[in-house]
């Protein structure tokens, strides 16, 4: 090759490296006395902070169409803020990574080749994210990578009563206005898995978002009954209030008369997303006052799209800000809830030797 072009290559991947600054920090103790580390990725577009508790992330502070720039995800100021805090909030999931099984598994029951398991359960006598102490509660070993963060978690054998030691890899990186997300696990025994990332998106910076307005790649949904689990079914959701093909504000028919929105107090289903294998887009959301989007992008097959309908005000956030029902909303890129007990959907299995990867993307942009 010739030098001038090795050179420029040289150059170009400095150039990518040298992007995103990352500065650690402590961040309080988790309640084994652990110290949390914060890890601040900063971009000139954007600035993401990530805490090795729960992997959450803490805050996204991106600019609307006029440049101002505000936080665009909740979050907590520390571990243990005066009204709030991560360490006291085990109920939300504010940014946090969910598992080791993201979503419902019912009855916390599963077979796995001919073998029972039973796990513990926190959300009517389901499984939901992972059981009582589910990844959001457990202290991550983090460390500075180019552009981001590497997580580690162990959870070992019978962790929540599910089989095999599981060593578990999040990595964040930031480049430009898009967090890329990329998880990794590897089991010891057959298992299951299902990992995702719980931010609570408010693109205002404040308020609700009810105003917000949603695009979706997903012709199809997956029905729950009345505990939030799966009947089995996929669904069109042509001619229904979970047709977002279309970009429709999110307030629009939530309080519209349909069975599976009552039961959930509005949306917290799983979208089943159109199209191949592969990175693709999934979720486009704007907020059409301040002009921010965020387009998401994944390798998942589906994505649970909750728009907060437990957050009732009890709680307050950064700034001693109240979260009230639906102050924020998630787009939980994953595999379908209670999928071990749904031969028919996709497979969350994991299996020794066959590690499983995916990975989700979050653009921040501004349209005009
Ligand atoms: C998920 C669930 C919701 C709710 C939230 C946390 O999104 O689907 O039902 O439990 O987590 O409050």
């Amino acid at each position: 090759m010739h030098k001038p072009i090795l050179t420029a290559l040289l150059l170009t991947t400095l150039a990518a490296s040298a992007q995103t600054k990352v500065t650690p920090s402590p961040f309080g103790k988790a309640s084994d006395g652990s110290p949390i580390t914060a890890y601040t990725l900063t971009d000139p577009k954007l600035t993401v902070k990530i805490i090795t508790f729960g992997a959450h992330i803490t805050s996204v502070l991106a600019p609307d169409k006029n440049g101002k720039v505000t936080d665009v995800v909740l979050g907590y100021d520390s571990m243990d803020g005066s009204n709030a805090g991560y360490l006291a909030d085990t109920k939300t999931y504010m940014g946090s990574v969910v598992g080791r099984y993201g979503n419902r598994i019912a009855k916390g029951h599963f077979q796995l080749d001919g073998h029972d398991y039973t796990l513990t359960t926190n959300d009517h006598g389901n499984t939901l994210h992972g059981g009582t102490t589910g990844f959001d509660r457990l202290n991550w070993t983090g460390k500075a990578i180019p552009n981001g963060v590497q997580l580690t978690l162990i959870s070992k054998d019978g962790d929540q009563g599910f089989p095999g030691t599981v060593t578990a890899h999040v990595r964040y990186t930031l480049l430009g206005d898009k967090l890329r997300i990329d998880y990794s696990a590897s089991t010891t025994k057959p298992t299951v898995i299902n990992l995702t990332n719980h931010a609570y998106f408010n693109l205002a910076g404040g308020g609700d978002i009810l105003n917000h307005v949603l695009k979706l790649n997903a012709s199809r949904y997956t029905p729950v009954d009345s505990g939030l689990i799966p009947t089995g079914e996929l669904a069109p959701v042509a001619g229904t209030p979970f047709d977002f093909t279309t970009p429709t504000a999110i307030g629009a028919r939530i309080n519209s008369a349909n069975d599976q929105l009552k039961i959930a107090g509005g949306y917290d289903h799983n979208w089943v997303l159109n199209g191949p294998a592969g990175l693709k887009e999934t979720a486009r959301l704007t907020d059409p006052a301040s002009g921010r989007a965020l387009v998401v992008t994944t390798t998942e097959p589906g994505v649970q799209f909750y728009s907060g309908n437990f957050l009732d005000g009890t709680l307050h956030g950064r700034g001693n800000t109240q979260y009230i029902k639906y102050a924020g909303m998630c787009l939980e890129t994953q595999h379908f809830p209670d999928s071990p007990n749904h031969p028919a959907f996709p497979s969350t299995t994991l299996r020794p030797g066959q590690p499983m990867h995916s990975t989700t993307t979050f653009q921040f942009t501004v349209t005009k």
